[in-house]
């Protein structure tokens, strides 16, 4: 029961291998005829097993290198079986008829100079032993060249101009019939099917180039043509010429290809694809499927190459790094562990640069005794600010100064100009604020160009300025000196809100601390002649400050001009000689003509001349004052010194000559908005002895 299914096992593993067998026995039969002797293609020659010697090779990729750039070398490959050229066999195509086409490629060692040329072969044999390099192409010797034993057809593709081998040139191609010398050469060249015309053709470009050999044995007619491997086939043939081959091709030939490298300058001879067909047309080779050339100039081109991006990467490295050093010099500023609580008011400076598009002079707002003015629009929020530059010397005092900065950042007044932080550099200290619309104060009442205003808007800005000076003396929980109150000091917001502006020279002292003596600060005509001899600066500074703004407001000129008669040239002596005549209202800015409420009027010349008095101690406190021009409480009695040379004291105490020379010369510099120092002044004529303090500077009010 067991040995049934075990024998039709074994017969049906026996049939199996039979089949498998007979099938075997096909494939074979099938092959061979595939591996038909008279025809074959390579495209690209990785698994070919041709017939190599000399310095032939083929590299791993299929590229087969008949020669490198070594002297005198030779190189040949044949396809490994003889062809049948036996016109008399049956069994093949009763013609010496061929086709083949093939792709070479010559790459010079330079490219004005090339040796020697390869050429395809039709050879009887396949012993090259003894030809030569350079001029025979590997094919032949002198002995034997042109002897007609020994059955060679070639077609040369030389490179170089041997007068020996009566070459045409050193570009040509040359059909050679047992000889070096060729029956017939053309420079080489290639019709363009879409230019229709013939176009030259560099042999050694090193860019591969297909060519076409076809011979027709019915019409003994040999056709050669050439492209470059980018074009198609051209429509005409570099070549047709006759030739009868018979006699010289055997019964079997070999084809192949050979090359020779000359004694000066070399190519590396290299074929790329290769098809031939006695049967018919040789079979176009896939172009873009054949191997690549090694790119130009190997090595010393990468090294060249590699050393340009070397140079590429370090120029741009240099070059990023200067942009970088640049930038951070350019933005450079100076920011201290110290000044880490104030992050929120501590601006960078590239943040300032941008606001003020790099602090151009077409952002220029004004330029004060400290510094520039620089309008400017906030990156990311839109908001307008004014910038201050303010240059400074020494970094002394500096922390303390900043922490008054940020400190005065803190204050909020609806008449004070907010000062929004600070930033800080070498040299250099910028001062941010809100930009105030409509600018100064002393641009309207001084300048022409500017509406007039009215009296009701002036006493609105003077009742301003005065609520502001009473938050900085008694609002906060320190005392803040305003110290520089003057009409450019007055900023104008869009709605014409006077709100006092720059803190820059404020000095905080504690309500209950010793005003400490610091540097003589303010504009001339402003400036408490007790400040100028003390040189403390006290709340009665400011009044005094005050009150000749009251008077510029009201009268419409400075409080000191120069340039006008020496008992006017302070304007507090031009009103209090008009209060003692009782026509104190003549004072007042000819340009209101008149249009502004008496007692307004009169109640703010009269506080001028109060807050003009040369005694601290007889003046109002700013209170006082906002009572008086708020209130009605009525103004106390007008008490002017005997000596009624208040003002001009300060002048005094200055000694300064009195002299209309000098008063130009003062003019001349208050336009150029000097600050005269200690030393300068001295030169000036100005003594400053009674002042101890070396720090003294004296600003001169345009
Ligand atoms: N916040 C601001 N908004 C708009 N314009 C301003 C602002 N701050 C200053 N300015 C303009 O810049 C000009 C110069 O101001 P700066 O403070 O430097 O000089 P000053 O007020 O004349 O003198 P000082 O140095 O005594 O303050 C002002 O006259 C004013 O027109
Ligand atoms: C050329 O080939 C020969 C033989 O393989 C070798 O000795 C020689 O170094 C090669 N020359 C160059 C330049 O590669
Ligand atoms: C060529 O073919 C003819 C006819 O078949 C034959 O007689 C002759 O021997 C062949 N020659 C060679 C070299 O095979
Ligand atoms: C061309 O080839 C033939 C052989 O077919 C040869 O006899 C003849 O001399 C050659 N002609 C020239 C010009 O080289
Ligand atoms: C191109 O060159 C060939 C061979 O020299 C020539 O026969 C043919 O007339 C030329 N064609 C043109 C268009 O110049
Ligand atoms: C050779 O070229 C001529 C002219 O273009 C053409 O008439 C002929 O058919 C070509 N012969 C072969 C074998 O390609
Ligand atoms: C040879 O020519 C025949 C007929 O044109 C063609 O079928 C065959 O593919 C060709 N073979 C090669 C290798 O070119
Ligand atoms: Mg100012």
């Amino acid at each position: 029961m067991l040995c049934r299914p075990f024998i039709l096992f074994t017969m049906a593993a026996a049939f199996t291998s039979f089949c498998f067998w007979l099938f075997s026995c096909l494939s074979v039969i099938s092959l061979a005829r595939a591996e038909d002797p008279d025809q074959f293609i390579y495209n690209g020659f990785r698994d070919a097993n041709l017939h190599l010697d000399g310095n032939a090779k083929i590299h791993p990729t299929g590229r087969l290198q008949l020669t490198n750039i070594t002297k005198q070398l030779v190189g040949h490959a044949f396809h490994p079986s003889p062809i049948n050229f036996n016109a008399s066999s049956p069994s093949s195509v009763r013609s010496l008829s061929f086709s083949t086409n093939f792709v070479i490629a010559m790459v010079p060692e330079l490219k004005s100079a090339s040796g020697h040329g390869l050429a395809f072969v039709i050879s009887q044999s396949t012993d090259f032993s003894r030809a030569e390099a350079v001029q025979y192409l590997g094919l032949f010797s002198a002995t034997n060249n042109g002897n007609s034993a020994n059955h060679i057809f070639a077609v040369e593709f030389d490179t170089i101009q041997s007068l020996d081998m009566k070459d045409i040139d050193n570009n040509h191609v040359g059909i050679d019939v047992n000889s070096v010398i060729s029956n017939r050469s053309i420079p080489a060249a290639y019709f363009s099917n879409k230019e229709r015309k013939n176009k030259s053709l560099n042999l050694i470009s090193g860019d591969p180039i297909q060519v076409w050999i076809d011979y027709s044995d019915g019409e003994k007619l040999l056709n050669v043509t050439l492209a470059p491997t980018t074009s198609p086939k051209p429509y005409q043939p570099l070549l047709s010429t006759s030739i009868d081959l018979t006699g010289i091709l055997l019964d079997t030939m070999y084809v192949g290809f050979s090359a020779a490298t000359g004694t000066i300058a070399n190519n590396k001879h290299y074929i790329l694809g290769w098809s031939f067909n006695r049967s018919g047309q040789a079979q176009s080779l896939d172009i873009s499927g054949l191997p690549k050339l090694p790119k130009v100039g190997g090595r010393t081109k990468t090294v060249l190459r590699l050393i340009m991006i070397i140079a590429a990467a370090l120029l741009l490295l240099i070059i990023t790094g200067a942009t970088y050093v640049y930038r951070k010099k350019k933005y450079e500023e100076i920011n201290e562990d110290w000044e880490k609580e104030y992050g929120p008011q501590r601006f960078s400076y590239k943040t300032l640069y941008k606001a003020t598009k790099g602090f151009k002079d077409k952002q220029l707002l004004g330029s004060g005794g400290f510094g520039k003015v620089y309008k400017g629009t906030l990156p990311f929020s839109d908001e307008e600010i004014a910038v201050k530059k303010v240059s400074h010397e020494s970094d002394q005092g500096m922390k303390e100064f900043v922490s008054e900065i940020v400190s005065m950042g803190r204050l909020r007044h609806r008449n004070l100009v907010r000062l929004r932080g600070y930033c800080r550099r070498k040299k250099e200290l910028l001062l941010v604020y809100d930009y105030m619309a409509n600018g100064s104060l002393d641009k309207f009442l001084f300048n022409d160009d500017n509406p007039n205003l009215n009296w009701s808007q002036r006493f609105q800005i003077i009742r301003g300025v005065a609520d502001a000076l009473l938050y900085l003396h008694e609002g906060w929980e320190q005392v803040v000196l305003h110290r520089d109150i003057k009409a450019s000091n007055v900023l104008l917001d869009s709605n014409l809100n006077g709100r006092l502006g720059d803190f820059g020279l404020a000095r905080l002292y504690d309500r209950d601390g010793d005003p400490q003596t610091t540097r003589l600060v303010g504009t001339l005509g402003y400036l408490d002649p007790e400040l100028a001899r003390t040189g403390k600066a006290t709340e009665t500074a400011d009044v005094f400050a005050f009150g000749a703004f009251l008077l510029e407001v009201a009268c419409g000129r400075k409080p000191f001009d120069p340039n006008l008669h020496p008992e006017d040239i302070f304007l507090v002596d031009l009103v209090g000689r008009c209060w003692k005549r009782g026509i104190i209202l003549d004072a007042s800015d000819p340009r209101l003509q008149g249009n502004y409420v008496v007692e307004e009027m009169e109640k703010v010349l009269k506080l001028g001349l109060l807050c003009s008095n040369s005694r601290p101690d007889l003046r109002p406190t700013i209170k006082e004052v906002e009572q008086y021009l708020v209130g009605n409480a009525s103004l106390p009695d007008i008490h002017l010194d005997s000596a009624q040379n208040r003002p001009s004291s300060i002048l005094e105490t200055l000694s300064l000559d009195h002299s209309t020379e000098t008063n130009t010369s003062m003019a001349n510099n208050s336009e150029s908005n000097c600050i005269i120092s200690c030393s300068s002044s001295v030169e000036r004529g100005v003594s400053l002895n009674s002042l101890s303090s070396t720090e003294t500077v004296l600003r001169i009010g345009r």
